[in-house]
């Protein structure tokens, strides 16, 4: 990676480091990313390196605008369809253009291509004035829960990745996945667009695939997002020992570890604090954060995924 003589300030800054082929972790609406020029080989290995990233698991692409992203993919009616909901935490995966400016460890062999337009100023005007897409899995070492603050992307790689600052994310959990091959709409990942929103854009269900089925998205693997406790899940009260992860009214009179996802039982507050909250109650070291029952409805789709997965065992 490149040495730095002054840590890094303006986007001109943090867009000359992903021009020289370096990395820089900045932040999107859903969680942060580790970005690196999605054309050239050499910085797209040290996404995998810094991350400790299996290499089969393929990368989302992220583009400045539609221009941007039509020049690496092709795109069905259906699919420029679903474009209209960009700059947005939907990813869409889609048959790569011929001859496409990327480098083949993007997409670690398959040939299309998972890509999206964020919805964040700061992530935004950093493709842009880079110039090209940017290739940026989520900022956290492989496995480990994704970061929604500078903070977490900080404490998670040591400081050896420069960090552009844009404060909490608003949505706190990635974007959904949709794999389009022509009329074909399958969720690969559920995420912050949910399911209902998507239907009402294309007129007709979301498919859904079974979990495990690797290389289809192999961020379903099933031990992922762990955190270093135990999770229980639908947990309606916490038992001694544990630490507390709630939804709606706290339980009375716990004097455990505690956070609630939310009080008032909001979906999108819920989803913001998450990661956040697992990250927090994971320090205090707990051997087993308790959580409560999260409705599986609209975000709840997604929050029960990731609770899901960081409850597998490993
Ligand atoms: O919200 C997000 O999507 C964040 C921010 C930084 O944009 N990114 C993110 O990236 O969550 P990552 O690498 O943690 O998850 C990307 C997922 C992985 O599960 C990967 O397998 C899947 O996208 N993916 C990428 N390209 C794919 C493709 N061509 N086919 C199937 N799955 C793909
Ligand atoms: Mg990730």
């Amino acid at each position: 990676m490149q040495k730095l003589s002054a840590a890094p300030a303006t986007i001109a800054d943090f867009a000359q480091i992903i021009r020289a082929g370096g990395l820089v972790a900045f932040p999107t609406e859903t969680v942060y990313g580790l970005g690196a020029d999605a054309s050239s080989s050499e910085a797209v290995l040290a996404i995998y390196e810094t991350k400790g990233r299996p290499r089969f698991n393929p990368l989302i692409v992220h583009c400045a605008d539609f221009a941007m992203a039509e020049t690496l993919v092709v795109f069905s009616p259906v699919a420029r369809r679903l474009a209209t909901l960009w700059p947005g935490p939907l990813t869409l995966v889609l048959p790569k253009r011929r001859g496409a400016p990327l480098s083949d460890l993007i997409t670690a062999g398959l040939d299309t291509v998972g890509i999206r337009i964020p919805r964040h100023p700061l992530a935004l005007d950093l493709i842009a004035t880079a110039g090209r897409p940017i290739a940026a899995p989520s900022a956290n070492p492989s496995g480990r829960l994704s970061p929604t603050t500078a903070g977490q992307v900080i404490a998670g790689f040591g400081g050896r990745v420069p960090v552009l600052d844009g404060g909490p994310c608003a949505a706190g959990v990635e974007s959904t996945i949709l794999r389009v091959e022509g009329d074909s709409v399958v969720q690969l990942r559920p995420g912050a667009l949910p399911r209902a929103e998507l239907e009402a854009i294309i007129g007709g269900p979301v498919g859904t695939i079974a979990t495990g089925h690797g290389i289809l998205a192999p961020g379903m693997m099933s031990s992922h997002y762990a955190p270093r406790a135990r999770l229980r899940l639908e947990a309606m009260a916490p038992r001694g020992g544990e630490a507390y992860l709630g939804f709606g009214p706290s339980p009375t009179g716990w004097r455990g570890p505690l956070r609630n996802l939310s009080p008032g039982s909001d979906l999108r507050e819920a989803a913001r604090n998450l990661f956040s909250m697992l990250n927090e109650l994971d320090g205090e070291g707990a051997e087993t954060i308790a959580v409560a029952p999260v409705p599986p409805t609209g975000l709840g789709e997604a929050i029960n995924d990731r609770l899901a997965r960081a409850a597998a065992p490993r």
